[in-house]
């Protein structure tokens, strides 16, 4: 079976995808050549509803790798950058921060450790930063744990900004056929992250 990857970057007629190898499906494409081909299917689902104005991109573990099409696609937009707030364990796991001062992004860094930035987890600078907003943003976006995107959404409830988050799930077709990636909906419906997702406004999910 295929493997959920994000649109890291679109550069002409090229894709960058970012990957961490953790189990059989990474490591074998870790393993592949230059100009072998490989079977891609794709893009499937929903991406990000783009908006105009101050936005935020919150992203944390390998799951920042799927903002930086977004922060290309409002500036081209809007001619505007978002600020992004990228989580790590720690500085040597942080994530396409590069690739987002490229953009014109501020970007803030946050990582457990403390081995650079902000000491502590990226919702802790979260609420630091939307404590003393002068405006609020128009919108926060954000991809990461589980745990991460719980307490964002509460806090983007708190300051009441609103949210939306890109889900990961464990994926069979990718195509809305085998349910296999379901979350529950605040209606009490199932939603599949493939193809009714895999972002979602934060009031639609029940994370
Ligand atoms: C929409 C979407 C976009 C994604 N984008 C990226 C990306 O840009 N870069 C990236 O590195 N990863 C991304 N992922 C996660 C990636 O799909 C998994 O890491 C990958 O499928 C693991 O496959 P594997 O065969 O190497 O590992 P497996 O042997 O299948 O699993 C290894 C470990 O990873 C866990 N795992 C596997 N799949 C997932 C998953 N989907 N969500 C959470 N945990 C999982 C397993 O529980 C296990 O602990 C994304 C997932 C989704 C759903
Ligand atoms: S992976 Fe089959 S329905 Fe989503």
């Amino acid at each position: 079976m295929r493997r959920p990857l994000s649109i890291h970057l679109v550069k002409g007629s090229h894709l960058e995808i970012i990957y961490k190898v953790v189990g059989r499906g990474t490591e074998k494409l870790a393993q592949v050549k230059v100009q072998e081909k490989i079977d891609v299917i794709g893009p499937l689902g929903h991406g990000y509803a783009l908006t105009a104005g101050k936005t935020i991109l919150v992203g944390g573990g390998t799951g920042i790798a799927s903002l930086a099409f977004l922060a290309a696609t409002l500036k081209n937009k809007y001619n505007q950058v978002p600020i992004v707030l990228i989580g790590a364990r720690n500085k040597d796991e942080l994530l396409c921060s590069e690739a987002f001062e490229k953009i014109g992004c501020t970007v803030k860094v946050a990582t457990d450790d403390g081995s650079q930035g902000f000491h502590g987890l990226v919702t802790e600078l979260f609420r630091e930063m939307a404590a003393i907003f002068s405006t609020h943003p128009n919108m926060v976006y954000a991809c990461g744990p589980l745990p991460m995107l719980r307490e964002l959404v509460r806090l983007c409830r708190h300051f009441r900004i609103p949210c939306e988050v890109s889900l990961e799930e464990h994926m069979g077709c990718g195509v809305g056929a085998c349910m296999g990636c379901v979350v529950k909906g605040t209606k009490g419906e199932y939603l599949r992250v493939c193809k009714d997702g895999p972002v979602f406004n934060a009031n639609e999910v029940v994370l």
